[in-house]
């Protein structure tokens, strides 16, 4: 058994609970994985306690080489079928034949058009007809999830949404991934904190907040890209 603390302990049984109770209660459930530190702990604990709980990842077309890197490990280290949604393919050659590839650093108008072709339409595909879904999402990653609860509806996407990992520090995380051998995005290594697509994604320096690497053009009000709907909305 690897070292780990009595608090840690106890925070991975609430969420193998969490995970049992979505078993039980929810006929379909996914967990949404970006192949970020979170997502790689819960991914870890549904292949071992949960395995009824589907995984899916949605692929902007915009992903740093790392993310595809840690996406073909963790296939070989879990054996386990992640589904792949895509953007549409008329929607992104519009997009970017009228405003150009790297548009999103214009507006924050055309920041959002770009996340909701690339990220938000196809999550409602890939969350259409489940009943529940999963995210690794935690209170302290940003001032938009600091009322985050672990169970909420909801009514953007209309089906459960759970963040087991809400409680969890940013040190629980990475005690975990090293305690279990946990594949993991080597960007991590760089000091790259929170992981999206490439062009929106650089490294944070000590002190910043943990998403200040996201959009980092932008305010820290207006940094969700649409997947989650409530939490956008609490801060509006
Ligand atoms: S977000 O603004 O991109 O949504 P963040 O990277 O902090 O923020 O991700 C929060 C949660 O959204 C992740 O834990 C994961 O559940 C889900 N998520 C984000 N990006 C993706 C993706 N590309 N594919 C699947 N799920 C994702
Ligand atoms: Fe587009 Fe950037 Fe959003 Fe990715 S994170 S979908 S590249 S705006």
């Amino acid at each position: 058994m690897p070292e780990i603390s009595e608090k840690l302990t106890n925070k991975i049984d609430a969420v193998k609970q969490v995970l049992a109770d979505i078993t039980a209660n929810y006929q379909s459930a996914t967990l949404a994985s970006s192949y970020g530190a979170e997502d790689m702990v819960v991914m870890d604990l549904i292949c071992k306690f949960a395995p009824d709980i589907e995984i899916f990842t949605l692929d902007t077309g915009r992903l740093p080489k790392e993310t595809y890197d840690v996406m073909q490990e963790a296939k070989v280290h879990y054996g386990r079928e992640v589904t792949v949604y895509f953007p549409d393919a008329n929607d992104v050659e519009a997009f970017v034949t009228e405003q150009g590839p790297n548009a999103f650093y214009n507006s924050v108008e055309l920041r959002k058009q770009c996340c909701g072709i690339r990220k938000v339409k196809p999550l409602k595909r890939a969350l259409a007809g489940k009943q529940a879904w999963l995210t690794g999402m935690r209170r302290s990653q940003a001032v938009t999830r600091s009322e985050l609860p672990v169970s909420e509806y909801d009514e953007g996407f209309g089906l459960q949404k759970f963040s087991p990992l809400t409680d969890w520090s940013n040190g629980d995380v990475w005690a975990y991934i090293k305690a279990f051998d946990v594949p993991y995005n080597k960007l991590h290594d760089q000091g790259v904190a929170s992981i999206g697509c490439a062009p929106c994604t650089r490294a944070i320096t000590a002190g910043e907040d943990i998403r200040a690497g996201r959009w980092w053009w932008e305010n820290p009000e207006s940094k969700e890209c649409g997947l989650h709907v409530k939490a956008t909305k609490l801060e509006s």
